[in-house]
């Protein structure tokens, strides 16, 4: 897929996941995509925990992940994101981790949809529960998580046409501003 398509058919898709196991090869592949994110002063604060294996998901998902979330136990793969705060720098009194960890973690979320694979970012877990059942060192943050599958039935594209079909998003001229704040970017691009 070319980088733009990619973008557009990324999708959330917590309801498509399939049991089959995914090739140790590209789960590496979506590893290197996230460490190739810039991040602030090069600091690459991320760190990503892979956990893997029927087994080993139901565990974390019973102990860390709210009832509403007991479905990511379908998984057979889950990665969590995390960062030292420490790791990273400020300015302006700005704390950079999350939008470095932001950066890697979409880029892991578009090569996984590049290779075919489905993802949901999610942070809605018990940090306490995760902390000890990961092992998570004392002063680092979870901050997101993802499964990743494929699709239950049939391929990539077909899993994701619901979604796609019913995606809500503001347009550019609602979030874009020209020359000024203020003053609406107006597009041709009729989106
Ligand atoms: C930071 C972040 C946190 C999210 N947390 C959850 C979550 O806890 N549970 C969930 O089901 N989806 C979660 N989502 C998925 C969003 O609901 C989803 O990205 C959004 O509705 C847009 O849909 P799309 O990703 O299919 O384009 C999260 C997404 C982001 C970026």
């Amino acid at each position: 897929m070319e980088t733009l398509e990619t973008i557009r058919k990324r999708a959330s898709l917590k309801n498509r996941l399939s049991s089959r196991e995914i090739e140790p090869a590209k789960i590496a592949m979506v590893l290197d995509a996230a460490r190739l994110a810039p991040s602030a002063r090069n600091q690459q604060p991320w760190r990503f925990i892979v956990v893997q294996g029927k087994e080993n998901v139901e565990k974390v998902v019973k102990k860390a992940f709210f009832e509403f979330s007991q479905d990511f136990k379908g998984a057979p793969v889950l990665i969590f994101a995390c960062a030292n705060p420490r790791d990273d720098v400020t300015h302006d009194g700005q704390e950079y981790y999350l939008f470095d960890v932001g950066l890697a973690f979409e880029n892991l979320l578009l090569a996984a949809t590049d290779l075919g694979l489905v993802t949901h970012p999610m942070v809605s877990v018990k940090e306490d529960a995760l902390r000890e059942v990961l092992n998570i060192p004392d002063g680092v943050r979870f901050i997101a998580a993802t499964p990743l599958s494929y699709p239950d039935k049939g391929s990539y594209d077909e899993a994701a046409r619901e979604r796609l079909n019913g995606r809500v998003r503001k347009s550019v001229s609602e979030i874009a501003y020209y020359q000024r704040w203020g003053t609406p970017f107006e597009t041709a691009l009729g989106v």
